[in-house]
């Protein structure tokens, strides 16, 4: 169903509208939704999810639901966002996970793989995340996705920090004749 990528512990694949009590649990949580300017209600659920799936359609990507395996549970969200930042369009990666299960390396797990989806399949140079510098969990999991901040950004009336990581430059081939 819809699958993108797989990683030791978990699936990334595109939402559905079933999806939404499952999201529910992380996007409604007042803690996860700390930096951000507003809780997300109900309906606000759905059109998340409708919003996204709009996504998939006209960009090729958007916030993947984030599969636990073990569990077979839908446990938050990770993916890659076109996003328009200063004049220009770049790719944001983006998580969100359900509270109970922080602090095990699941969010850096995601994030990784969508770095490496994103370089095999998007014709971009960088990638990025837009984290506020109070986001400090936010901020370790960008660092450990190989991003250094780029410089800082006002983002929808916000400070946030720009993380960037580029594309790793393909291997020099030996010339021939070597
Ligand atoms: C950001 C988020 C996805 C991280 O998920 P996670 O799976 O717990 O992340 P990881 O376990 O991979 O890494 C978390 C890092 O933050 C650290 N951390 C955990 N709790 C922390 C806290 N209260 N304060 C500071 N750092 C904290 C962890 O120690 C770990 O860093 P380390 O490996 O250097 O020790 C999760 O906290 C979340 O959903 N937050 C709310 C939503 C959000 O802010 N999303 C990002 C928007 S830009």
């Amino acid at each position: 169903m819809g699958t993108i990528l797989e990683t030791e512990r978990l699936v990334l694949r595109e939402f559905v509208l079933s999806d939404a009590d499952a999201l529910a649990l992380v996007l409604s949580d007042p803690e996860t939704m700390k930096y951000y300017p507003a809780l997300i209600d109900r309906d606000g659920i759905q059109q998340w999810i409708e919003r996204n799936l709009r996504r998939y359609a006209e960009d090729g990507v958007g916030l993947w639901a984030m599969m636990l395996k073990a569990a077979g549970e839908m446990i938050g969200d990770c993916g890659i966002i076109r996003q328009h930042v200063e004049a220009e369009y770049l790719y944001e990666i983006g998580y969100h996970l359900r509270r109970d299960l922080w602090g095990q390396g699941l969010a850096t797990e995601a994030a990784i793989a969508c770095r490496e989806w994103g370089f095999a399949n998007l014709k971009v140079d960088r990638l990025i995340s837009l984290i506020r510098p109070e986001n400090v969990q936010s901020g370790r999991v960008a660092e450990r996705n190989g991003m250094t901040i780029w410089k800082e950004v006002d983002w929808r009336g916000l400070r946030h920090y720009l993380y960037v990581v580029k594309r790793e430059p393909a291997p020099k081939l030996l010339a021939q004749g070597y």
